[in-house]
């Protein structure tokens, strides 16, 4: 990959890492089987289709969690290809470590906020952020958002996968559930901030489960 090591970007300060972190990593993967009723791999399958990848690319995935998405990104991306997969959680990561290492899946870990990587400029041409942006405090979400066009480069492109409202009774039976019962608008969120910030196209797609959608944006060059 010609895109650099990672290195520290910036001093770090106070809130870097802050957010809702998960512990309990070891239930996380059978939490999300039984809260998606077995829907979770079609969401799974969407997301890497929507983040188009080819092999030799280099890929970020922020608030990993076990980092499911992240095995998948290594093997669509190849040996030339590198994948760096980041959760503020020591708990997450080491379980997210155990399961890459069955798969013998090579992904590089990171303990970092989304709103203070670490990561050089423009070290990445995929960024996937599923279902994190919501655990990030409301106060850091627009650091977070800056943080992905930094790490992109020039026609990179970022997946962000969250919570859209609760769609339909389903929709809100489950965000109840997740004591999320007026739903977070994560998605019109952050479309409305990356559209004002220049050049980069955005789309927005519906995803195999009740209030979640996808917001798939491409930074373009400067004019
Ligand atoms: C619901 S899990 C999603 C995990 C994984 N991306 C997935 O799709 O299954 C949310 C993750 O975000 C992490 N998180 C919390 N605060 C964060 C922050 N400020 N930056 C990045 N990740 C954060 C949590 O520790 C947790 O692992």
């Amino acid at each position: 990959m010609a895109h650099g090591q990672p290195h520290a970007h910036g001093a770090a300060s106070k809130g870097d890492k802050r957010g809702h972190h998960i512990h309990w990593a070891s239930h996380y993967d059978l939490f999300v089987r039984l809260f998606t009723f077995g829907r979770g791999g079609g969401v799974r399958r969407k997301t890497i289709d929507l983040a188009a990848l080819r092999p030799g690319d280099a890929v970020v995935e922020l608030g990993c969690g076990t980092a499911e998405l992240s095995r998948r990104a290594k093997q669509a991306v190849g040996s030339e290809g590198r994948v760096i997969a980041i959760d503020p959680s020591p708990e997450m990561l080491a379980e997210a470590r155990t399961l890459a290492g069955k798969e013998d899946a090579d992904v590089e870990f990171r303990e970092a906020g989304m709103q203070a990587t670490g990561l050089p400029d423009e070290c990445a041409n995929v960024v996937i952020v599923s279902l994190a942006v919501h655990h990030v405090y409301e106060e850091d979400r627009t650091r977070a958002f800056a943080e992905i066009l930094r790490i992109l480069t020039n026609n990179g492109r970022f997946v962000i996968v969250d919570f859209e409202g609760p769609r339909g009774f389903f929709g809100k039976v489950m965000m109840t559930l997740l004591l999320h019962p007026k739903g977070p608008q994560i998605i019109s969120e952050a479309e409305n901030w990356f559209s004002d910030q220049g050049p980069v196209a955005l789309e927005r797609y519906t995803l195999p489960f009740p209030g979640l959608q996808a917001l798939v944006g491409v930074k373009r060059p400067p004019p």
